[in-house]
């Protein structure tokens, strides 16, 4: 149907007769000539239709935004003062001389622009696909799972597939389930990850599996997780962390050279999970902002104020402070408008100081808690924090996990508002993680990562004396502050499988149960294992620079789940709710 492309047409073919399809952008009649905005996957050409052609000026005429048309013509050049720098064809012009509809388009129920709403461009996605930022968004997501899978290919990596019916596999999210109608009132989830079947193709001895894999959880959804999701999914056998770590560094660098042209700088940086909570409040740091947490206990132990002087005795509890570098000439309305911020992630305050003269003690800083300081306790504060005249500090006191939430938060905040964010790409490997994290009200243990995550000690016995302290063999890749994989070595030993269990309170018929066939296949020979998976949505959006996933998927589904275009998920006909031995509650 065409000869070339529209964003390929060049001075370069200047006088040649072409063939082009696509979509009008624009159409606009200047003074007797329309010029038309023909646009395609690659790009956007300049048509001139002159009066004098008036057959294909009659077409010319009818066309509006997103008609799909055929134009035949010769590429000229345009006069020099009228060349367009931005457009790679924008030194020519097609003069038509045929215009045929291909297909009309009623009126556009959107924009077409980044001011339409999410629901509607959801909901019309196929003509918001059409638009540039789109097309190239999924072009370079194709261009990192070629880079992917060519780099896999070479490294001896099989490509398998796993069921998407299957049962329920513990990655910490609800499941989607779907009802069999073959044997009624029993159910398939579908699979949060393919984590145990590719640690069963480990015991089937195919020694290096990948598989760019579909997972579905149901959770609260946020900017950075959906429904169902990608994942580049791996596993290797007779490996321990250095090899999975460095096959997922080689791959992430290529993928970064291939789709970006641009080099992560290696070795990958590695940092307990201790030390990033200590110095940043997350286990996903953000390194290119230059702020560090400073833990303030010894400095404000004795002090009066017991809001800090509580917390700084308690063991489980954290003061922590935060210098935000000239932050003195903030005005009051700003700092309180970051404690309202802070209030978000659970802060019941945010305690702040401007530092004047940073050798002056309590006569030398301005703060609402200085009442309740004394010149030891400030000049403690000052040396901690390294802070100098003109920089504000902040503070927050409480239990770890609540001051690391509202400080980190805040961390990442005023990294921004202050412009502080450094250029380029910062990868960093979390690692020793603690395998169980304890929750107070349920009185039971949790797996940080999945139950199939290996201890760093080898023997049930001594998980079970300490398991508050004990760390995991697992690791997490995180890149400008975005968790974009997360993996493990793997449990190989059915006595320690069944120990984590236990701590987790999965007694042994339940474990026999839920995983009877995983525990069954680690008696007959299992090979030591481990491996990874990796955001392919998340990679993608930091790629294209796009604070959503969503811009990096086809077909998303918004925050409350449901897909605009298609209506999903909605009722089904009672038919097949009954073959599916299935009832529906009434309303309530
Ligand atoms: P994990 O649960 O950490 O590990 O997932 C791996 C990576 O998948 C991405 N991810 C998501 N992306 C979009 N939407 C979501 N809802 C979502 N959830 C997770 C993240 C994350 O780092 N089976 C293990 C891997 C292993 O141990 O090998 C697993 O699934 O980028
Ligand atoms: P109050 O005594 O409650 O008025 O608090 C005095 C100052 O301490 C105010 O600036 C509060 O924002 C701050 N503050 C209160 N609770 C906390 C907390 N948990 N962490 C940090 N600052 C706090």
């Amino acid at each position: 149907m065409r000869t070339h492309l529209c964003g390929n047409v060049n001075e370069h073919i200047e006088g040649q007769s072409v063939v082009l399809c696509g979509w009008v952008a624009r159409a606009r009649d200047l003074g007797g000539l329309i010029f038309i905005g023909l646009r395609d996957h690659c790009g956007v050409l300049q048509v001139v239709v002159e009066p004098e052609n008036a057959p294909a000026f009659a077409v010319a005429e009818k066309l509006r935004n997103e008609f799909c048309i055929r134009v035949t013509g010769q590429v000229r050049l345009r006069p020099e003062t009228q060349w367009n720098p931005d457009m790679a064809t924008g030194k020519v012009e097609l003069l038509a001389e045929t215009v045929e509809i291909l297909n009309a388009s009623a009126p556009l129920p959107l924009l077409m622009s980044d001011d339409d709403g999410e629901e509607v461009r959801l909901k019309y996605r196929y003509l918001d696909l059409r638009r540039d930022r789109l097309q190239h968004n999924l072009r370079q997501r194709t261009r990192l799972t070629r880079s992917i899978r060519r780099y896999l290919d070479g490294h001896d990596f099989l490509d398998i597939e796993t069921p998407i019916l299957t049962r329920a596999t513990p990655e910490g999210a609800r499941d989607y389930l779907v009802p069999s109608r073959a044997q009624p009132r029993s159910f398939f989830a579908l699979p949060q990850s393919p984590q145990l079947f590719k640690q069963l193709l480990m015991m089937g001895g195919m020694d290096r599996y990948y598989q760019i894999a579909r997972c579905f959880r149901d959770e609260d959804l946020r900017a950075d997780r959906q429904p169902e999701f990608t994942q580049l999914d791996l596993e290797m056998a007779f490996v321990d962390e250095g090899d999975v770590q460095a096959i997922a560094e080689g791959m992430l660098r290529t993928a970064f050279r291939d789709v970006l042209g641009e080099e992560l700088a290696g070795p990958f940086p590695r940092m307990s999970w201790s030390e990033a909570m200590q110095r940043f409040g997350s286990d996903k740091p953000d390194l290119r902002i230059p702020l560090e947490l400073v833990t303030l206990c010894d400095a404000v132990r004795a002090v009066e104020f017991k809001v800090f002087s509580g917390p700084a005795n308690d063991p489980a509890s954290r003061v922590a402070g935060l210098r935000a570098p000239g932050g003195a000439t903030l005005s009051r309305k700003q700092i309180d408008d970051y404690a309202a911020y802070v209030g978000r992630y659970g802060a019941r305050g945010l305690a702040w100081m401007k530092v004047h003269d940073p050798a002056g003690g309590v006569a030398g800083v301005q703060s609402p808690i200085a009442k309740f300081l004394d010149d030891t306790a400030v000049a403690a504060i000052v040396e901690a924090t390294g802070a100098e005249a003109g920089d504000l500090l902040f503070f927050g006191a409480d239990t770890k996990p609540v001051v690391n939430a509202f400080m980190g938060a805040l961390r990442l905040k005023l990294g921004r508002d202050l412009e502080l964010v450094e250029p380029g790409w910062r990868p960093l490997w979390v690692v020793d993680f603690p395998m169980f994290e304890y929750d107070p009200d349920g009185q039971r243990y949790y797996a940080l990562h999945h139950p199939f995550t290996a201890p760093a000690v080898p023997d049930p016995a001594s998980l079970k004396a300490h398991p508050d302290e004990a760390v995991s063999r697992a690791y997490d890749m995180v890149l400008n502050g975005a968790e974009i994989g997360g993996g493990s070595i793997r449990i190989h030993d059915p006595s320690l499988q069944q120990a984590v269990f236990d701590l987790l309170g999965i007694d042994e018929s339940e474990a026999r149960m839920r995983f009877g066939f995983l525990l069954d296949a680690l008696r007959y020979g299992c090979p030591p294992h481990g491996g990874i998976a990796f955001g392919i949505d998340r990679i993608a959006a930091l790629m294209c620079n796009e604070d959503s996933i969503r811009e990096v998927i086809a077909f998303p589904k918004t925050t409350t789940a449901g897909c605009p275009l298609t209506g999903a998920p909605s009722a089904v006909d009672p038919g097949q709710l009954d073959e599916l031995h299935i009832q529906l509650k009434p309303e309530q």
